[in-house]
């Protein structure tokens, strides 16, 4: 049978992960934590697992849990959003974002992406039918050029995806990037899918902005995100989706016979952690940036150039000065030679300009990450 998705195959993070077991590299590739979520809420996981949360929870997410989504969206962003009509709880942000694609893309269709971008959202756009239309990032800092967006537009553009913070550059978007987002967007009347799943984590007292906070991109976007980053827990894979009702009813027609239902237990485990604690979100832009801080100290010494990383757990090192072989050639060489497996920027592009970057996740133990340095100052 010919394949639906022929230039998928498996994913960079699955590759180089297997690659760090194999040869006992230290894994900086994948985004996930080394570390355990907090104690709560694995105890209200427990209890509600033994207190029978254990059967499909509604379509669109435990009314407890969008009720407390929809008090965090006010409290930390000063939204007010309606919790049954505009969010949806998904298994996954991943899966948020495929059921807002599979909603609104029409075959013939073509999405804007801006490259390096996320790798799960051109096969949503192609299992749609529609065209990924790539615009890159400015280089070196990674911003939005709008005028080369509104210069890709054109009468088929039905949608533009955006993620800020950014994975896989740790750059983020700036308030009057939104505000050139909502004009072009009310101009070329196109819908917007916002991945935001690394809100809380913005570092040297930046802000993050969601699309939810302008009322013009309120109307036309879907913003997703995940509980994964947000409480360390991303083998939980839960997270939710906010849109206006009209988007939010179209999504949930794709979800409900995509997964139907989150994880029950986990839910109830969310909304009880952020009942009892509705600021922990805003304790991790000082506890990453930290982390950060301490890597990125470490590596004065080395060889690498650092990319400045305003947020997200990811942090970009040049080796320009090092080495001029593709990334992901050393990428492999450096994990398999000098132990300490990365992600080669390039692999997000469709079409790479001259880079010679590599990404590392921050988001691991200080001792983790002192021996990882340790290790690439030897480079
Ligand atoms: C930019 C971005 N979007 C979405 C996701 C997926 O989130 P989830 O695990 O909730 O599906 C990730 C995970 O790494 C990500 O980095």
């Amino acid at each position: 049978m010919a394949s639906k998705l022929p230039r998928v195959g498996t994913t960079i993070f699955t590759r180089m992960s297997a690659l760090a077991a194999d040869t006992g590299a230290i894994n900086l590739s994948q985004g996930y934590p080394d570390f355990d979520p907090p104690q709560a809420l694995l105890d209200a996981l427990a209890r509600a697992v033994r207190e029978g949360h254990n059967q499909y929870a509604p379509m669109t997410g435990l009314p407890a849990l969008r009720e407390q989504l929809a008090a965090q969206l006010q409290h930390h962003r000063g939204v007010r959003v309606e919790p049954d009509a505009e969010i949806t709880v998904v298994p996954g942000a991943t899966e948020g974002i495929f059921c807002a694609v599979m909603a609104c893309v029409r075959p013939g269709d073509e999405v804007i992406v801006l490259d390096p971008c996320y790798d799960s959202y051109e096969p949503a756009i192609e299992l749609a039918g529609g065209r990924a239309v790539h615009v890159p990032l400015t280089l070196p800092d990674f911003r939005v050029d709008w005028q080369r967006v509104e210069d890709a537009i054109t009468p088929r553009t039905r949608m533009l995806m955006i993620n800020s913070p950014h994975n896989p550059t740790g750059s983020a978007l700036y308030r009057e990037d939104l505000e050139q987002l909502a004009t072009l967007a009310e101009r070329h009347d196109l819908l917007v899918c916002s991945d935001e799943v690394y809100e809380h984590l913005v570092y040297d007292a930046r802000e993050h902005h969601s699309v939810l906070q302008w009322p013009a991109l309120r109307e036309r976007a879907f913003a997703h995100f995940s509980f994964g980053k947000t409480f360390s827990v991303t083998g939980w894979k839960t997270g939710y989706c906010v849109a206006p009702p009209a988007l939010t009813a179209e999504l949930r027609k794709v979800h409900q016979f995509v997964a139907f239902v989150a994880v029950t237990p986990v839910q109830q485990a969310i909304a009880e952690f952020l009942a009892a604690e509705p600021d922990y979100p805003a304790t991790l832009a000082a506890f990453y940036q930290r982390k950060r801080d301490l890597f990125n100290d470490a590596l004065a010494a080395s060889r690498f150039t650092l990319v400045p990383s305003a947020g997200t757990y990811f942090q970009l090192l040049d080796y320009g000065a090092i080495d001029q072989r593709p990334d992901s050639e050393l990428c492999e060489r450096w994990t398999r030679e000098h132990g300490v497996a990365s992600i080669p920027v390039s692999v997000f592009y469709q079409q790479a300009p001259e880079l010679r970057l590599l990404r590392f996740c921050f988001a691991k133990s200080d001792a983790t990450l002192l021996r990882a340095a340790e290790l690439l100052c030897k480079i």
